[in-house]
């Protein structure tokens, strides 16, 4: 599979209830690590082409009310098979369907509200990176 980097969020329902300390050390328990981090609360303007695949959703409009509301912790973490890795311990959209020890099946309580954002491919991972991280990351 081979070095990748990830685009990962704790959206605000997850910074606002604590849990960005918890969840830093579960990405750092699968064996990634940090190479980008911004504390910041969201511009309409970024959420927009963060959330753009979904326009035409119908939770859209609350989606991207909700992920400007406050601050969310955008990280980028590295390491071997790093997109995937991080999906699996992140668990499914829905925390009803998530596996048990997931992020969201310990954290989150709705659909919307699920704490944690993690990019779902390759092209998606450097679309997000490169919107979140204009400047770089480290090495
Ligand atoms: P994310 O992009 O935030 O990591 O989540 P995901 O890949 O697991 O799910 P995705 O399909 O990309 O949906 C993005 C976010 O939109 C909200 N959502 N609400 N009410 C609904 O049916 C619904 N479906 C999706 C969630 O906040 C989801 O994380
Ligand atoms: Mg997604």
């Amino acid at each position: 599979m081979g070095e990748q980097t990830t685009y990962i969020m704790i959206k605000p329902d997850g910074v606002e209830r604590g849990l960005t300390d918890e969840i830093i050390s579960r990405f750092q328990g699968i064996g990634l690590r940090m190479v980008g981090r911004r504390d910041l609360t969201p511009s309409l303007e970024i959420a927009e082409t963060h959330y753009g695949i979904h326009k035409e959703r119908p939770f859209y409009p609350d989606l991207i009310e909700f992920i400007t509301s406050g601050p969310v912790v955008a990280m980028a973490w590295r390491g071997e098979d790093a997109i995937a890795s991080s999906r699996k311990l992140i668990g499914a959209t829905n925390w009803e369907e998530a596996e048990p020890g997931t992020i969201r099946a310990d954290f989150a309580r709705s659909i919307d509200h699920n704490v944690i954002h993690g990019s779902d491919g390759e092209d998606t991972a450097a679309f997000e990176l490169g919107l979140w991280f204009p400047d770089g990351l480290e090495d």
